[in-house]
């Protein structure tokens, strides 16, 4: 059969409210034009995030009710130890609240003022991190995935002569680790490839430099290996995970991608004596290490949920229903970044709305737009959240996992396009207020005002 379905039923519903245009302009003014500050409600499909937002399987809720809230030494923390190490292989794993408690911990205690540490694509809440110990965040992305519409199997690869360059820049003594994100999210939620996995590897080992993982979707991300690398297409996405994690030293893991959870993290090294240091910090600020800040029952839903991640039709589905929206808009001229990516669709904003220049955050009025016209939700990823460091200014359709069917989506097709056919009236932002670090979250915005003729539809001045 050539159709792919969800592989799963509906076994509980949760209503969506439908609201009107006039409504969600009322919404979007009070939430200041950030559509992080309005309420969930106000929402009719929600794809700012695919981040805790998934739907859980009956065997994570069955083994929710399984969970051991002992503080010290929990029965959850044995499952979930086991199955981490199952995946990862790692020999120290730490629970955290979530990915960016793991972040705060490995570069709080592996990382120093002056530092410097490459990454195919940080991601907002590593870079800030990396930053807030007085270290540099470095994208080494290669080129190809530096522009939207390259097609390229492997767009998340890291540049490997430019990180051997800044080896020999820095000096390897000031690089404490490298990272690799698997996906790359900032980069459109494109794969790395095994090849280029080895090949960070061969040079960390060359250099001694110790080779973390950001593993938050790396379940997409062994799926993508084998539908594109030769030699892989015969291999479980279970063993693809297990050979890319065998050549680092470690991982940062935010659970609520696809750990297949609400919540919850972990962060894995082989080295013992960090893994004390990071431990000794855990109980400071996040919890016991065999609870990490989560409940037992959360240590019991992300120790299925991984397993679950990885299931080979789970994957098909998910990596296709995410295809399924990007060439239905890319079929009619929308501007993505190609090919789609695993876990979203990116909108290239700069592409989409010429108009706007980026320090006018076309990515953010293009997501408030859709917001306007369909009660959908997305998030900008570019001058706003990254300022001038942005490479690119892109609107992130993030799809939830197991959570809407393909008739949401076809909804979803049907907006963009229609703000696509109105694109010429949109308008650009002005902030009104940012904060010191990750301003995106609460930044107050405003829609510009510009002189009227500024906005006549492309050709109108012909016509007349
Ligand atoms: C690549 C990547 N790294 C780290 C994080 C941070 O994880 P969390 O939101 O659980 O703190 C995210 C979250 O979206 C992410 O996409």
């Amino acid at each position: 059969m050539r159709t792919i379905i969800e592989p799963f039923r509906i076994k509980s519903v949760e209503p969506i409210r439908w609201t009107t245009r006039a409504q969600r302009e009322q919404f979007l003014k009070v939430a200041n034009y950030n559509l992080f500050l309005l309420p969930a409600d106000d929402v009719l499909i929600d794809l700012l995030t695919d981040s805790g937002t998934g739907a859980m399987s009956t065997h994570q809720w069955a083994a929710i009710m399984e969970g051991d809230e002992s503080y010290a030494g929990s029965r959850s923390f044995d499952q979930f130890f086991a199955s981490v190490h199952d995946i990862f292989g790692y020999k120290n794993v730490i629970p955290t609240h979530q990915g960016r408690a793991a972040e705060r911990i490995l570069f709080s205690c592996a990382c120093k003022k002056g530092d410097v540490v490459p990454n195919n694509t940080h991601f907002d809440t590593t870079r800030a991190n990396v930053e807030f110990v007085g270290a540099e965040a470095v994208d080494l992305v290669i080129e190809e995935g530096r522009h939207p519409s390259v097609n390229h199997p492997f767009k998340g690869n890291m540049d490997i002569g430019a990180l051997e360059q800044l080896i020999s820049k820095v000096g390897r003594s000031r690089i404490p680790l490298v990272m690799l994100t698997v996906t790359n999210n900032s980069g459109g939620g494109q794969p790395v490839s095994m090849e280029n996995v080895r090949a960070v590897n061969a040079v960390c080992r060359r250099n001694g430099i110790p080779l973390y993982f950001d593993a938050c979707r790396f379940a997409e991300n062994s799926y993508f290996i084998k539908l594109r690398e030769p030699g892989y297409e015969n291999k479980t996405p279970k063993e693809i995970a297990q050979e890319m994690f065998s050549y680092g030293d470690g991982c940062t893991m935010s659970a609520k991608k696809d750990g297949m959870a609400n919540i919850g993290g972990f962060l894995c090294t082989n080295d013992d004596l960090l893994a004390q240091q990071e431990k000794n910090l855990l109980i400071l600020t996040e919890g016991y290490p065999t609870y990490g800040g989560l409940a037992g029952r959360d240590l019991e839903a992300i120790a299925v949920g991984i397993q679950e991640a990885l299931h080979e039709d789970y994957l098909q589905y998910r990596i296709a229903s995410t295809a399924y929206l990007g060439n239905h808009i890319s079929c009619q001229g929308v501007p993505i970044v190609q090919p789609p990516g695993g876990h979203a669709i990116y909108i290239d904003a700069r592409a989409f709305l010429p108009h706007i220049p980026s320090d006018h955050f076309p990515a953010v009025a293009l997501a408030n737009e859709l917001y306007l016209d369909g009660g959908i939700r997305s998030v900008e990823i570019g001058t706003l959240m990254f300022g001038a460091q942005a490479k690119m200014d892109l609107v992130r359709l993030a799809i939830p996992r197991r959570v809407y069917t393909q008739s949401h989506i076809d909804y979803v097709v049907e907006v963009i396009l229609d703000v696509w056919q109105k694109r010429e009236k949109i308008q650009g932002m002005k902030l009104k207020y940012e904060a010191p670090f990750l301003r995106h979250f609460t930044a107050r915005l405003e829609p510009e005002v510009v002189a009227k003729k500024a906005f006549e539809p492309i050709g109108a001045a012909a016509r007349r």
